[in-house]
């Protein structure tokens, strides 16, 4: 596990963002496994810049987004659909047929996971994969439990993640309780995984996971400790609390 501690958000974002040039420059047509949150927002940004002022290229690039809220439609304001829109393929060249994100409302939600995850495979497994981090530790929406789920699943979020999302709503109520989410399995199959972490809250977790001795599915980002290729990039505040 590589760990990069920049001084702040934005050169923690634009160090992601570059790793990310480099490797749509040597694959033209990779397969990104992309985040929302706060956290990859400065790396959007960033990569937007590279596109328009760069000619970073993202016509034959396909996306896959880990997560989406149960229940949601796909144009509302907080769905993670319209965040992706608005935060970023909106303003790349990206072809909308090549971006993938969990449907909330899929009728069958049982087969259609497994239909994601299959879908992932067919286009030839992500190369990277940008993950934040919660400060309960979780990535996606595997929350820290006594098991957690190998392949894309619905699964309920914990109070803390709910309390952290209501930021975004108007009140907690709104706030849905239930999402869908690549699995803890379908992440580690990522050929490359980059985790970002900014700010004090995500400390605690930041700490325990560079620490690196143990794997628990209490903190479920601890499992990227068993896979070869992963990055950390953290600005001071995340790194030192
Ligand atoms: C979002 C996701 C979540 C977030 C995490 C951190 O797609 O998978 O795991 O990465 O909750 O959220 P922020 O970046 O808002 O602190």
């Amino acid at each position: 596990m590589k760990v990069i501690v920049k001084k702040d958000y934005e050169n923690m974002s634009k160090e992601a963002a570059n790793i990310i040039k480099k490797e749509i420059e040597k694959k033209p047509d990779i397969v990104l496994g992309l985040a929302t949150g706060s956290t990859p927002i400065g790396m959007y940004e960033e990569l937007i810049r590279l596109h328009k002022e760069e000619g970073l290229d993202f016509s034959k690039v396909t996306t896959f987004n880990l997560d989406e809220y149960v229940g949601i439609d796909k144009d509302h304001p907080n769905s993670y659909h319209y965040f992706m829109k608005d935060v970023f393929f909106d303003h790349i060249n990206i072809d909308m047929d090549n971006t993938f994100i969990p449907d909330g409302k899929a009728e069958d939600p049982e087969s259609y996971c497994k239909e994601y995850d299959k879908l992932i495979d067919e286009k030839g497994g992500v190369d990277v994969q940008i993950l934040g981090i919660g400060e309960n530790g979780h990535i996606a929406f595997n929350e820290p439990a006594e098991k957690l789920n190998v392949g894309t699943s619905i699964v309920k979020l914990t109070q803390s993640t709910i309390e952290a999302n209501s930021r975004f709503f108007d009140s907690m109520d709104e706030v849905p309780k239930t999402a869908i989410t690549m699995g803890i399995g379908s992440i580690m199959k990522a050929k490359k995984i980059i985790l970002l972490a900014n700010g004090k809250k995500k400390a605690k977790a930041i700490k325990e996971l560079i620490k690196g001795d143990k794997i628990t599915t209490y903190l479920p980002a601890s499992m990227l400790l068993l896979h070869s290729d992963v990055t950390i990039i953290v600005d001071e505040e995340a790194y030192n609390g």
